[in-house]
């Protein structure tokens, strides 16, 4: 499927990003892509103060959350069941900006992503190559963090791998008037919409899963296709649905 935004048709390698992508020349979208310093960036047209939408796991939030951020005690990585002597590996189905998989990266876990948006998945692939390169992460991303572009309903199947966790985290339409949530959020969910067809990604989650699915939801949401899970971690503002399937 292709899909259509603004760029500068004059940026030679940011052609060659959208054609690598099938993103095709909207004159009249909302959203601009723009290729600076090496780097992809999503804006939104009408809100030019907005910094962009970057995938950056060298510098910034994630890099400062690898190194501060409370390591294998944090939620996401008690919801995948990482402790001493268990890495597991992981599907990350609804992989958005790479924030949470880039968390169970760098904590050990084989990660492999798959996002079905065009347009995330070229700032996903921007920041991957970004992070392959560099001298102190790059190493261990070019092992454990891996992209495939595709819907979940059917990749999930058809790549043909196993993992110990499949782990979602679509979209729940935010319940915080739009003020409060971050205008940088509030661009990408603008840009991806709200994932209705969530609940049809538990079934061949919990078919390629070896050990749990994991669901990432607001504190509150409704289960995941109305089925409630083997056990729940709490954090301030979401849950962490498990299912086990041993
Ligand atoms: C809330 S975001 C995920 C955020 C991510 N956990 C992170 O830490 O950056 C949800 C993402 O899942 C993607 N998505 C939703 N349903 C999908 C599906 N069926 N297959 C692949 N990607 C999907 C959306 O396009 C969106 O980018």
């Amino acid at each position: 499927m292709s899909t259509s935004i603004f760029f500068d048709q004059s940026n030679v390698e940011l052609v060659d990003i959208c054609q690598r992508w099938q993103l095709t020349f909207s004159e009249g979208s909302a959203f601009e892509l723009k290729y600076h310093n090496q780097r992809l960036a999503l804006h939104k047209r009408d809100e030019p103060k907005v910094s962009g939408i970057i995938v950056d796991f060298v510098g910034g939030a994630v890099a400062h959350r690898r190194k501060f951020g409370g390591g294998k005690g944090q939620a996401i990585a008690k919801a995948v069941g990482l402790k001493n002597g268990n890495i597991p590996s992981v599907i990350d189905a609804t992989a958005g900006l790479g924030r949470d998989a880039f968390v169970l990266a760098s904590l050990g876990c084989n990660v492999t992503l798959i996002e079905r948006q065009s347009v995330v998945a070229a700032l996903l692939e921007d920041g991957l190559k970004r992070a392959y390169q560099d001298p102190e992460i790059g190493k261990w991303m070019q092992q454990r963090m891996r992209l495939h572009h595709g819907a979940s309903q059917n990749s999930l199947n058809e790549l043909g791998i196993e993992a110990d966790v499949v782990y979602l985290d679509p979209m729940y339409p935010h319940r915080e008037k739009s003020a409060q949530v971050k205008k940088e959020m509030r661009l990408f969910q603008t840009l991806v919409g709200s994932d209705d067809d969530a609940d049809e990604l538990l079934p061949p989650a919990l078919n390629i899963a070896q050990k749990r699915v994991v669901v990432k939801r607001p504190d509150y949401a409704e289960y995941l296709n109305g089925q409630t899970p083997s056990a729940s971690i709490k954090t301030k503002k979401n849950r962490f649905d498990l299912y086990s399937v041993l």
